[in-house]
Formats: C-alpha cells, structure tokens, sequence
C-alpha cells in the first residue's frame, strides 16, 4: 500500500464535511488502495459535534483510514496536508445574496490562506468549497505566497455536473455519458455554463450535444438558467444548501486533479486566469481544463461565439469586483 496522503477538510462538522469525510475514507478519491489520515477542522462551539463524527468514522472501520486529528487549531490542522478542502464557511441561507457571504468569508480564507503557507506541504492541491468559491480561493492563495498559485482552486464542479444531468435527463441517458459540457467564470448566478462542446456517449460512438438535443433556444436560455439556479431551488425545497451533491462534485474534481483526465476530456475548474478566452487575468475563473501528472492545463481552442463571448465577459467582470471588495475587505 502506497503511504497515506494527508488530507484537511474544514468545517468538517457541516452538512458537506459530513457527506465528504466517508467518501474521502472510502478510497472516492485518492483511489482503493492509498490509505488516508483526515485532518478535521472547525471552529471550538463545534468540536463536540467533531467528536461525534470522529466516532462515527471509527464506528464505519474504513480500512483506508489510517488516521484522524480533530481540531479547531489551524497549526494542527494543516501541518504537512497533501490535499486540503476548504469547505468552512457561512452557508448562504434562504433569501441571502452571495454578496452578504463575501464579507464574512474572505476574512475566514485569508487567515487559512496565512495558516497554509507556514504548515501545509508546498505540493499541497487546494479545492475551496465554501462561498463565494473563487474569490475566497483569490484571497487564500494571496496570503499563501510560498504555494504556488496553480496550486489554488474553486469548485464549479457541482455545477458541471448540475449541467450534464439536464442534459441527460432531456435526452434520457445517464450523466456519466455527457462529456465536455463545462462552466466558465464565477460559481454564482453569472456562471455561464456551454454545451457547445459537449459531447453525448454510448458505448461506440459520440454525438454532438448540440446535434442530439437539437434546441438551440433551450441551450441558450432554459438550460442555462436551470443551472445557474438550481443553487436556489435546492435550497428552497430542503431550506438547507445543497451537501451530498457539492461533497460528490469535490471529490470528482480533487480526484480528476489527482489521477488527471482521460484523454479528449476535458473538466471544468477554478483556477488562475491567465486572460484566456477574454477572461480576466488573475481572477480565479472556470476555465475548461485538461490534466496530466497532478497539473492542470486551460484547454485551448474552443471557439466561442458573440453570445458566448458576452456571457464570459458578465461573470469575468463579477469576479473582478468581488475580487476588489474582498482586497478592500481583508485591509480593514
Ligand atoms: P454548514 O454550515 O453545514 O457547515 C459549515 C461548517 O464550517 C460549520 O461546521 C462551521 O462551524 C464551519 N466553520 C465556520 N467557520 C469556520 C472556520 N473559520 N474554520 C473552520 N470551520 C469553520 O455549511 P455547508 O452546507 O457544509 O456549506 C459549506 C460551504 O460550502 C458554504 O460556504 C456553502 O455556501 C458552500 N457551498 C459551495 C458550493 C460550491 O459549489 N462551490 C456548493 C454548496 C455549498
């Protein structure tokens, strides 16, 4: 068995801590025969609730978990990790804005941000989770300036993956076998996510996306719509956010950047802008992207029409702003 990999997750005592906790212990993503020590990370009032978790994950006797540190000590928490989520944050609750989350939050990822570059392992592959995703990854990966900035992510997974299950459902097939269907910009309302380049699979051949749902105007408009908020129907039907699938979508994303993309595929991610397709630079943007021995790369070529274009402008401009206001939040 290959040495245990080092894995932080933060607000480990949440709603997502507690569906991602088992499927990091299950071998979901650093695979069936690597083992696992969990740091547990949240803040004091919730270190009794840990401590129920941390008797449930003995109670399920995973034979990947090597080890558990339940803390509320940063220090402890992200000494040598190898992966970290960043998953503690406020949840947005049922009539709040992202921008209400933004002040309170960034201030939670500079300190881990700070935390991160004194003890975690300078390989270490960061996934943040809690909200607002990429400018909280922006502000972690500013006060961590001995990591490199690669190393810094945003999940838009769960909304890639909100993507191809409407997709799916409108063509009846399962969500495994839509591919290439992808997310730019910001994990907010203004997300933009394209079908353009998906491609629908069955066993011998693939298909076009665009050929096979053949409904340019729901691709432009209800498609689009539908995922952009299904953040909010979530959490108009369960009155909490969504959890299962947001642990399910930051598994597949660490996973994919851990063992890479299969060839011809491509997934989407948060990650650096370097002004790719019109983008902003320096703002963490979801690009689609391609990934070969542990690194990331935007994948180029796609080509983008005047809608397309427009759209990626709306959520690059967002992210630009909120980046200024968490700059000007985290000075006071
Ligand atoms: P939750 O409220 O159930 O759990 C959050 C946990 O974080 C709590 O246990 C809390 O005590 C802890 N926490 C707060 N401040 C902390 C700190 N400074 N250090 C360590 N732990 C801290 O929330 P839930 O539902 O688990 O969501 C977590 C975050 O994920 C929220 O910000 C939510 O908006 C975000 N989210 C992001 C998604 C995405 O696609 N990027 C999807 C779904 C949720």
């Amino acid at each position: 068995m290959a040495s245990p990999v080092r894995v932080v997750i933060t607000g480990a005592a949440g709603q997502i801590g507690y569906s991602l906790v088992q499927m990091v212990c299950r071998g979901d993503v650093f695979g069936p025969t690597t083992g696992v020590i969990v740091h547990l990370l949240d803040i004091p009032p919730m270190l009794e609730a840990l401590g129920g978790l941390v008797m449930e994950l003995e109670d399920c006797a995973f034979p990947l978990l090597k080890g558990v540190v339940a803390t509320a000590d940063v220090q402890q928490a992200f000494s040598d990790v190898d992966a970290a989520f960043l998953v503690g944050a406020m949840p947005r609750r049922e009539g709040m804005e992202r921008k209400d989350l933004l002040s309170a939050n960034v201030k939670i990822f500079k300190a881990q941000g700070q935390a991160l570059d004194q003890y975690a392992k300078k390989s270490v592959k960061i996934l943040v989770v809690g909200n607002p995703a990429n400018t909280n990854a922006a502000i972690c990966s500013k006060y961590a300036p001995s990591i490199p900035k690669e190393n810094f992510t945003a999940m838009t997974r769960l909304d890639q993956n909100r993507a191809c299950a409407q997709i799916a459902k409108r063509l009846n097939k399962s969500a495994e076998q839509v591919k290439n269907v992808i997310i730019w910009g910001n994990h907010s309302s203004t997300q933009f996510p394209d079908a353009s380049a998906g491609i629908i699979c069955d066993d011998s051949s693939c298909q076009k996306v665009v050929d096979a749902i053949k409904d340019e105007a729901y691709l432009n408009g209800d498609f689009i719509t539908t995922v952009q908020k299904r953040g909010q129907a979530v959490i108009q039907a369960r009155k909490l956010s969504s959890a299962m699938s947001a642990a399910k979508a930051a598994c597949d994303h660490m996973r994919d950047w851990w063992f890479g993309t299969k060839a011809g595929e491509f997934v989407s991610m948060g990650v650096i802008s370097d002004g790719s397709y019109g983008a902003a630079k320096d703002v963490i943007f979801s690009f689609p992207v391609e990934i070969k021995d542990g690194q990331w790369k935007i994948h180029q070529g796609l080509s983008l029409t005047p809608f397309a274009q427009e759209k990626i402008k709306i959520t690059s401009d967002e992210l630009v702003e909120e980046k200024e206001a968490a700059l000007t939040v985290c000075q006071d």
